[in-house]
Protein backbone atom coordinates (compact mmCIF):
# COMPACT_ATOMS: atom_id res chain seq x y z
CA UNK A 1 0.00 0.00 0.00
CA UNK A 2 1.51 3.53 -0.94
CA UNK A 3 1.95 6.15 1.79
CA UNK A 4 -0.29 8.43 -0.29
CA UNK A 5 -2.86 5.68 0.14
CA UNK A 6 -2.36 5.57 3.78
CA UNK A 7 -2.54 9.12 4.06
CA UNK A 8 -5.61 9.42 2.44
CA UNK A 9 -7.38 6.63 4.51
CA UNK A 10 -6.34 8.20 8.16
CA UNK A 11 -8.48 11.60 6.44
CA UNK A 12 -10.98 9.33 5.03
CA UNK A 13 -11.86 7.68 7.66
CA UNK A 14 -13.08 10.97 9.38
CA UNK A 15 -14.74 12.11 6.23
CA UNK A 16 -16.12 10.03 4.01
CA UNK A 17 -19.74 9.89 3.90
CA UNK A 18 -19.90 12.30 6.91
CA UNK A 19 -20.23 15.30 5.16
CA UNK A 20 -22.34 17.52 7.57
CA UNK A 21 -26.12 17.90 7.59
CA UNK A 22 -27.02 19.58 4.14
CA UNK A 23 -29.99 20.96 6.65
CA UNK A 24 -29.20 21.91 9.71
CA UNK A 25 -25.13 21.91 9.40
CA UNK A 26 -24.49 19.19 11.71
CA UNK A 27 -21.25 18.17 11.83
CA UNK A 28 -22.41 14.54 13.00
CA UNK A 29 -24.38 12.96 10.62
CA UNK A 30 -28.33 12.50 11.91
CA UNK A 31 -29.59 9.33 13.11
CA UNK A 32 -32.40 8.23 11.10
CA UNK A 33 -34.90 5.87 13.22
CA UNK A 34 -37.63 6.30 11.05
CA UNK A 35 -39.02 2.35 9.60
CA UNK A 36 -41.27 3.95 7.10
CA UNK A 37 -41.26 7.54 4.65
CA UNK A 38 -44.35 9.31 3.24
CA UNK A 39 -44.99 8.97 -0.03
CA UNK A 40 -45.53 11.69 -1.94
CA UNK A 41 -47.63 10.02 -4.95
CA UNK A 42 -47.43 6.58 -6.77
CA UNK A 43 -43.77 6.19 -7.31
CA UNK A 44 -42.97 8.99 -6.09
CA UNK A 45 -41.38 9.30 -3.29
CA UNK A 46 -37.78 11.10 -1.84
CA UNK A 47 -35.40 8.01 -2.12
CA UNK A 48 -36.61 5.91 0.87
CA UNK A 49 -40.27 3.92 1.47
CA UNK A 50 -39.28 1.18 3.82
CA UNK A 51 -36.00 1.24 6.20
CA UNK A 52 -35.11 -2.33 5.74
CA UNK A 53 -34.78 -1.33 1.83
CA UNK A 54 -32.95 1.99 2.89
CA UNK A 55 -31.80 4.18 5.65
CA UNK A 56 -30.04 7.49 5.64
CA UNK A 57 -27.66 6.52 8.47
CA UNK A 58 -27.18 2.98 6.72
CA UNK A 59 -26.16 4.59 3.07
CA UNK A 60 -23.68 6.89 4.94
CA UNK A 61 -22.07 4.40 6.84
CA UNK A 62 -22.13 2.09 3.49
CA UNK A 63 -20.52 4.86 1.76
CA UNK A 64 -17.75 5.27 3.73
CA UNK A 65 -16.81 1.58 4.26
CA UNK A 66 -17.11 1.36 0.66
CA UNK A 67 -14.48 4.03 0.34
CA UNK A 68 -12.31 2.35 2.72
CA UNK A 69 -11.85 -0.73 0.71
CA UNK A 70 -11.89 1.11 -2.74
CA UNK A 71 -15.16 -0.84 -3.43
CA UNK A 72 -17.58 -0.23 -6.05
CA UNK A 73 -20.18 -0.38 -3.28
CA UNK A 74 -20.65 -1.70 0.88
CA UNK A 75 -23.02 -3.57 2.41
CA UNK A 76 -23.83 -3.42 6.34
CA UNK A 77 -25.07 -6.56 7.92
CA UNK A 78 -26.44 -7.30 11.49
CA UNK A 79 -22.94 -9.68 12.27
CA UNK A 80 -20.07 -10.95 10.79
CA UNK A 81 -21.86 -14.37 10.23
CA UNK A 82 -24.69 -12.51 8.64
CA UNK A 83 -22.65 -10.91 6.07
CA UNK A 84 -20.92 -14.41 5.25
CA UNK A 85 -24.70 -16.07 5.11
CA UNK A 86 -25.62 -13.39 2.19
CA UNK A 87 -22.47 -14.33 0.77
CA UNK A 88 -23.60 -17.94 0.31
CA UNK A 89 -26.95 -17.14 -0.31
CA UNK A 90 -25.20 -15.53 -3.76
CA UNK A 91 -24.94 -19.46 -4.79
CA UNK A 92 -26.68 -21.95 -6.79
CA UNK A 93 -27.34 -24.96 -4.57
CA UNK A 94 -24.74 -27.37 -5.16
CA UNK A 95 -22.02 -25.20 -5.74
CA UNK A 96 -18.63 -25.97 -4.56
CA UNK A 97 -16.60 -23.74 -2.14
CA UNK A 98 -13.22 -24.47 -1.48
CA UNK A 99 -12.12 -22.62 1.80
CA UNK A 100 -9.16 -22.15 3.75
CA UNK A 101 -8.08 -24.13 5.95
CA UNK A 102 -7.59 -21.66 9.37
CA UNK A 103 -10.89 -19.74 9.38
CA UNK A 104 -12.54 -18.70 13.01
CA UNK A 105 -14.76 -21.57 14.20
CA UNK A 106 -18.13 -19.69 13.35
CA UNK A 107 -17.32 -19.43 9.19
CA UNK A 108 -16.22 -22.91 9.50
CA UNK A 109 -19.43 -23.85 11.26
CA UNK A 110 -21.41 -22.28 8.42
CA UNK A 111 -18.99 -23.09 5.20
CA UNK A 112 -18.77 -26.83 6.65
CA UNK A 113 -21.46 -27.83 8.35
CA UNK A 114 -24.61 -25.32 7.71
CA UNK A 115 -23.89 -24.63 3.99
CA UNK A 116 -23.97 -28.18 2.62
CA UNK A 117 -26.94 -29.37 4.82
CA UNK A 118 -29.07 -26.38 3.77
CA UNK A 119 -27.80 -25.81 -0.02
CA UNK A 120 -25.82 -28.94 -0.70
CA UNK A 121 -22.61 -27.01 -0.66
CA UNK A 122 -19.81 -29.46 -1.34
CA UNK A 123 -17.26 -27.78 0.47
CA UNK A 124 -13.16 -28.65 0.57
CA UNK A 125 -10.54 -27.25 3.17
CA UNK A 126 -7.18 -26.67 1.82
CA UNK A 127 -3.97 -25.05 2.80
CA UNK A 128 -4.35 -21.34 0.61
CA UNK A 129 -0.70 -20.56 2.00
CA UNK A 130 0.62 -23.62 -0.54
CA UNK A 131 -0.49 -22.19 -4.18
CA UNK A 132 0.40 -25.20 -6.03
CA UNK A 133 -2.13 -26.99 -4.08
CA UNK A 134 -5.30 -24.17 -3.71
CA UNK A 135 -5.14 -24.01 -7.61
CA UNK A 136 -5.50 -27.77 -8.12
CA UNK A 137 -8.28 -27.67 -5.69
CA UNK A 138 -9.71 -24.84 -7.15
CA UNK A 139 -10.95 -26.60 -10.43
CA UNK A 140 -14.46 -26.16 -10.84
CA UNK A 141 -14.86 -23.81 -7.60
CA UNK A 142 -17.28 -21.60 -7.81
CA UNK A 143 -15.93 -19.68 -4.94
CA UNK A 144 -12.78 -19.46 -2.99
CA UNK A 145 -13.28 -18.26 0.92
CA UNK A 146 -10.62 -17.22 3.20
CA UNK A 147 -8.78 -15.05 5.96
CA UNK A 148 -5.77 -13.30 5.99
CA UNK A 149 -4.26 -12.61 8.26
CA UNK A 150 -6.43 -16.08 9.47
CA UNK A 151 -7.83 -17.00 13.00
CA UNK A 152 -6.04 -18.20 15.04
CA UNK A 153 -2.73 -19.14 13.49
CA UNK A 154 -2.48 -15.70 11.84
CA UNK A 155 -1.40 -17.71 8.15
CA UNK A 156 -0.80 -15.04 5.97
CA UNK A 157 -2.56 -15.93 2.06
CA UNK A 158 -1.14 -14.42 -0.68
CA UNK A 159 -3.78 -12.11 -1.80
CA UNK A 160 -2.49 -11.63 -5.41
CA UNK A 161 -1.92 -15.27 -6.09
CA UNK A 162 -5.71 -16.39 -4.69
CA UNK A 163 -7.19 -13.65 -7.55
CA UNK A 164 -4.66 -14.76 -10.04
CA UNK A 165 -6.52 -18.64 -9.39
CA UNK A 166 -9.82 -17.23 -8.66
CA UNK A 167 -9.65 -15.61 -12.19
CA UNK A 168 -8.36 -18.28 -13.70
CA UNK A 169 -11.10 -20.87 -12.42
CA UNK A 170 -13.82 -18.35 -13.28
CA UNK A 171 -14.67 -18.44 -9.16
CA UNK A 172 -15.43 -15.62 -7.30
CA UNK A 173 -12.62 -14.89 -4.30
CA UNK A 174 -13.48 -13.50 -0.86
CA UNK A 175 -11.19 -12.24 1.30
CA UNK A 176 -12.54 -11.63 4.70
CA UNK A 177 -9.79 -9.31 6.01
CA UNK A 178 -11.31 -8.81 10.03
CA UNK A 179 -7.78 -9.06 11.06
CA UNK A 180 -5.76 -6.62 9.15
CA UNK A 181 -9.59 -3.67 8.94
CA UNK A 182 -8.65 -1.02 5.87
CA UNK A 183 -6.07 0.37 7.55
CA UNK A 184 -3.61 -2.86 7.43
CA UNK A 185 -4.61 -4.09 3.74
CA UNK A 186 -6.87 -3.78 0.99
CA UNK A 187 -7.35 -6.55 -0.95
CA UNK A 188 -9.16 -5.39 -3.47
CA UNK A 189 -6.80 -3.38 -4.92
CA UNK A 190 -5.05 -7.14 -5.24
CA UNK A 191 -7.60 -8.16 -7.30
CA UNK A 192 -9.96 -9.94 -5.01
CA UNK A 193 -13.65 -9.45 -5.77
CA UNK A 194 -15.52 -9.10 -2.11
CA UNK A 195 -13.86 -7.92 1.21
CA UNK A 196 -15.91 -9.58 4.34
CA UNK A 197 -15.53 -7.89 7.84
CA UNK A 198 -16.95 -8.75 11.11
CA UNK A 199 -17.56 -5.04 12.21
CA UNK A 200 -17.89 -6.79 15.24
CA UNK A 201 -13.84 -6.29 15.61
CA UNK A 202 -11.32 -3.23 14.87
CA UNK A 203 -14.22 -1.25 12.63
CA UNK A 204 -16.43 -1.15 15.49
CA UNK A 205 -13.87 -1.65 17.82
CA UNK A 206 -15.12 -0.96 21.40
CA UNK A 207 -16.87 -4.25 22.29
CA UNK A 208 -20.76 -2.94 22.34
CA UNK A 209 -21.77 -3.52 18.36
CA UNK A 210 -22.36 -6.55 16.16
CA UNK A 211 -21.66 -5.89 12.72
CA UNK A 212 -20.72 -7.04 9.23
CA UNK A 213 -19.68 -5.90 6.19
CA UNK A 214 -19.42 -7.08 2.26
CA UNK A 215 -17.61 -4.33 0.30
CA UNK A 216 -17.72 -5.57 -3.72
CA UNK A 217 -14.84 -4.88 -6.11
CA UNK A 218 -15.21 -3.05 -9.33
CA UNK A 219 -13.64 -5.93 -11.19
CA UNK A 220 -15.75 -8.59 -9.57
CA UNK A 221 -18.60 -10.74 -11.90
CA UNK A 222 -21.55 -8.43 -13.49
CA UNK A 223 -24.19 -7.89 -11.59
CA UNK A 224 -22.87 -9.65 -8.02
CA UNK A 225 -22.80 -6.19 -5.91
CA UNK A 226 -26.50 -5.41 -7.06
CA UNK A 227 -27.06 -9.22 -6.03
CA UNK A 228 -25.98 -8.77 -2.40
CA UNK A 229 -28.00 -5.67 -2.04
CA UNK A 230 -30.99 -7.08 -3.22
CA UNK A 231 -30.05 -10.22 -0.74
CA UNK A 232 -29.38 -7.69 2.09
CA UNK A 233 -32.86 -6.41 1.51
CA UNK A 234 -34.72 -10.10 0.51
CA UNK A 235 -33.39 -11.70 3.68
CA UNK A 236 -33.73 -8.82 6.24
CA UNK A 237 -30.18 -9.08 6.67
CA UNK A 238 -29.88 -5.16 7.90
CA UNK A 239 -27.89 -3.57 10.78
CA UNK A 240 -30.29 -1.52 12.25
CA UNK A 241 -30.12 2.46 12.30
CA UNK A 242 -28.27 3.26 15.87
CA UNK A 243 -25.52 0.37 15.37
CA UNK A 244 -25.19 2.15 11.60
CA UNK A 245 -24.45 5.74 13.77
CA UNK A 246 -22.21 4.09 15.97
CA UNK A 247 -20.50 2.01 13.60
CA UNK A 248 -19.81 5.51 11.38
CA UNK A 249 -18.53 7.09 14.64
CA UNK A 250 -16.50 4.11 15.54
CA UNK A 251 -15.00 4.61 11.86
CA UNK A 252 -14.06 8.02 12.66
CA UNK A 253 -10.69 6.74 15.05
CA UNK A 254 -10.41 3.19 13.15
CA UNK A 255 -6.55 4.47 11.98
CA UNK A 256 -5.41 5.84 15.22
CA UNK A 257 -6.38 2.58 17.12
CA UNK A 258 -4.93 0.24 14.70
CA UNK A 259 -2.03 2.64 14.36
CA UNK A 260 -1.73 2.03 18.17
CA UNK A 261 -2.79 -1.29 18.45
CA UNK A 262 -0.47 -2.89 15.87
CA UNK A 263 2.51 -0.99 17.00
CA UNK A 264 1.98 -2.46 20.55
CA UNK A 265 1.75 -5.57 19.34
CA UNK A 266 4.88 -5.25 16.99
CA UNK A 267 6.39 -4.49 20.68
CA UNK A 268 5.09 -7.31 22.49
CA UNK A 269 5.42 -9.69 20.28
CA UNK A 270 8.98 -9.08 19.81
CA UNK A 271 9.31 -8.93 23.40
CA UNK A 272 7.70 -12.29 24.05
CA UNK A 273 9.97 -13.86 21.45
CA UNK A 274 13.24 -12.64 22.87
CA UNK A 275 12.28 -13.71 26.16
CA UNK A 276 10.17 -17.11 25.43
CA UNK A 277 12.69 -19.42 27.31
CA UNK A 278 11.93 -17.18 30.57
CA UNK A 279 8.19 -16.83 29.87
CA UNK A 280 7.94 -20.24 29.08
CA UNK A 281 6.69 -19.91 25.44
CA UNK A 282 7.30 -22.52 22.57
CA UNK A 283 6.40 -20.56 19.95
CA UNK A 284 5.30 -16.74 19.04
CA UNK A 285 2.76 -16.28 16.10
CA UNK A 286 3.06 -12.68 14.57
CA UNK A 287 3.05 -12.04 11.61
CA UNK A 288 5.14 -9.11 11.73
CA UNK A 289 8.47 -11.05 12.72
CA UNK A 290 10.86 -12.42 10.76
CA UNK A 291 10.75 -15.65 12.15
CA UNK A 292 7.07 -15.69 10.62
CA UNK A 293 6.86 -18.51 7.43
CA UNK A 294 4.26 -15.47 5.62
CA UNK A 295 6.33 -12.41 7.01
CA UNK A 296 7.87 -11.49 3.17
CA UNK A 297 4.38 -11.65 2.00
CA UNK A 298 2.96 -9.91 4.95
CA UNK A 299 5.36 -7.21 4.22
CA UNK A 300 4.53 -7.12 0.06
CA UNK A 301 0.93 -6.18 0.73
CA UNK A 302 0.22 -5.14 4.31
CA UNK A 303 0.57 -1.51 6.03
CA UNK A 304 0.98 -2.66 9.36
CA UNK A 305 0.72 -6.64 10.71
CA UNK A 306 -2.20 -6.29 12.87
CA UNK A 307 -2.60 -6.47 16.49
CA UNK A 308 -3.37 -10.60 17.21
CA UNK A 309 -0.66 -12.53 18.50
CA UNK A 310 -0.76 -16.05 19.30
CA UNK A 311 1.48 -18.03 21.57
CA UNK A 312 1.66 -21.76 22.53
CA UNK A 313 2.47 -22.12 25.44
CA UNK A 314 5.44 -24.50 27.29
CA UNK A 315 3.26 -26.54 29.93
CA UNK A 316 0.23 -28.74 30.76
CA UNK A 317 -3.34 -26.92 30.59
CA UNK A 318 -3.29 -26.07 33.97
CA UNK A 319 -0.66 -23.43 33.14
CA UNK A 320 -2.80 -22.54 30.23
CA UNK A 321 -5.61 -21.75 32.32
CA UNK A 322 -3.26 -19.60 35.18
CA UNK A 323 -2.23 -17.63 32.45
CA UNK A 324 -5.66 -17.12 30.94
CA UNK A 325 -6.96 -16.18 34.14
CA UNK A 326 -4.01 -14.59 35.45
CA UNK A 327 -4.30 -11.36 33.65
CA UNK A 328 -5.76 -8.18 34.49
CA UNK A 329 -5.90 -5.56 31.72
CA UNK A 330 -6.07 -8.75 29.51
CA UNK A 331 -9.30 -9.61 29.59
CA UNK A 332 -9.68 -13.24 29.26
CA UNK A 333 -12.90 -13.28 27.03
CA UNK A 334 -13.36 -13.71 23.23
CA UNK A 335 -13.72 -11.07 20.22
CA UNK A 336 -11.12 -8.95 19.09
CA UNK A 337 -9.94 -5.85 17.59
CA UNK A 338 -11.05 -3.65 20.48
CA UNK A 339 -9.70 -0.74 22.68
CA UNK A 340 -8.94 -2.96 25.61
CA UNK A 341 -7.07 -6.00 25.39
CA UNK A 342 -8.29 -9.47 25.22
CA UNK A 343 -6.52 -13.13 25.96
CA UNK A 344 -8.58 -16.09 24.85
CA UNK A 345 -8.41 -19.63 24.54
CA UNK A 346 -9.37 -20.96 21.17
CA UNK A 347 -9.47 -24.77 21.32
CA UNK A 348 -12.06 -24.63 23.80
CA UNK A 349 -13.38 -21.04 22.46
CA UNK A 350 -13.64 -19.70 19.74
CA UNK A 351 -13.01 -22.69 17.59
CA UNK A 352 -14.71 -25.11 19.85
CA UNK A 353 -17.41 -25.65 17.02
CA UNK A 354 -14.59 -26.66 14.37
CA UNK A 355 -14.75 -30.74 14.34
CA UNK A 356 -11.48 -31.80 16.80
CA UNK A 357 -9.80 -33.87 14.04
CA UNK A 358 -9.53 -31.17 12.29
CA UNK A 359 -8.38 -29.16 14.96
CA UNK A 360 -5.55 -31.65 15.70
CA UNK A 361 -4.93 -31.10 12.02
CA UNK A 362 -3.60 -27.86 11.62
CA UNK A 363 -2.32 -27.44 15.03
CA UNK A 364 -4.59 -25.77 17.08
CA UNK A 365 -4.44 -27.08 20.87
CA UNK A 366 -4.65 -26.94 23.89
CA UNK A 367 -1.14 -25.20 23.94
CA UNK A 368 -2.47 -22.46 22.01
CA UNK A 369 -3.36 -18.86 23.41
CA UNK A 370 -4.52 -15.43 21.33
CA UNK A 371 -4.06 -12.76 22.21
CA UNK A 372 -5.98 -9.13 21.01
CA UNK A 373 -3.70 -5.83 22.03
CA UNK A 374 -5.86 -3.11 22.88
CA UNK A 375 -4.98 0.98 23.12
CA UNK A 376 -3.69 0.76 26.72
CA UNK A 377 -0.05 1.68 27.62
CA UNK A 378 2.17 -1.03 25.83
CA UNK A 379 4.42 -1.02 28.66
CA UNK A 380 1.56 -2.12 31.14
CA UNK A 381 0.44 -4.51 28.58
CA UNK A 382 3.90 -6.14 28.76
CA UNK A 383 3.82 -6.31 32.66
CA UNK A 384 0.75 -7.55 32.59
CA UNK A 385 1.43 -10.92 30.80
CA UNK A 386 4.69 -10.64 32.44
CA UNK A 387 3.35 -11.16 35.94
CA UNK A 388 0.71 -13.96 34.55
CA UNK A 389 3.41 -15.71 32.31
CA UNK A 390 6.16 -15.85 35.25
CA UNK A 391 3.19 -16.81 38.09
CA UNK A 392 4.21 -20.18 39.22
C1 LIG B 1 -12.30 -13.65 11.22
C2 LIG B 1 -13.73 -13.59 11.65
N1 LIG B 1 -14.71 -13.59 10.71
C3 LIG B 1 -16.01 -13.56 11.05
C4 LIG B 1 -16.41 -13.53 12.37
C5 LIG B 1 -17.88 -13.55 12.71
O1 LIG B 1 -18.30 -12.27 13.04
P1 LIG B 1 -19.52 -11.97 14.04
O2 LIG B 1 -19.14 -12.51 15.38
O3 LIG B 1 -19.63 -10.48 13.98
O4 LIG B 1 -20.72 -12.65 13.48
C6 LIG B 1 -15.44 -13.52 13.38
C7 LIG B 1 -15.83 -13.50 14.80
O5 LIG B 1 -15.00 -13.64 15.68
C8 LIG B 1 -14.06 -13.56 13.01
O6 LIG B 1 -13.08 -13.57 13.92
Amino acid sequence: MSLKNRAALATRVIHSGQEPDPVTGAVVPPLYTATTYVQDGIGKNRGYDYSRSGNPTRLRVESCLADLENANAAFVFPSGLSAASTMLATLKPGARIVAHEDLYGGVYRLLAQVGPVMSGFQVDLVDFCDTEALASAAQGADLLWFETPSNPLLKIVDLQAVSTIAREVGAVSVCDSTFASPCGQLPLDFGIDVVMHSATKFLGGHSDLLGGVLAVSEGAPDGLADRIGYLQNALGAVMCPSDCALLLRSLRTLALRVERQSASAAFLAQTLETRSEEFGIAEVIYPGLSSHPGHAIAVQQMANFGALISLRLVGVKDRVERVLTGTHLFHFAVSLGSVESLIQHPASLTHAAVAESHREKISIGNDLIRLSVGCEDAGDLLADLEAALLAH
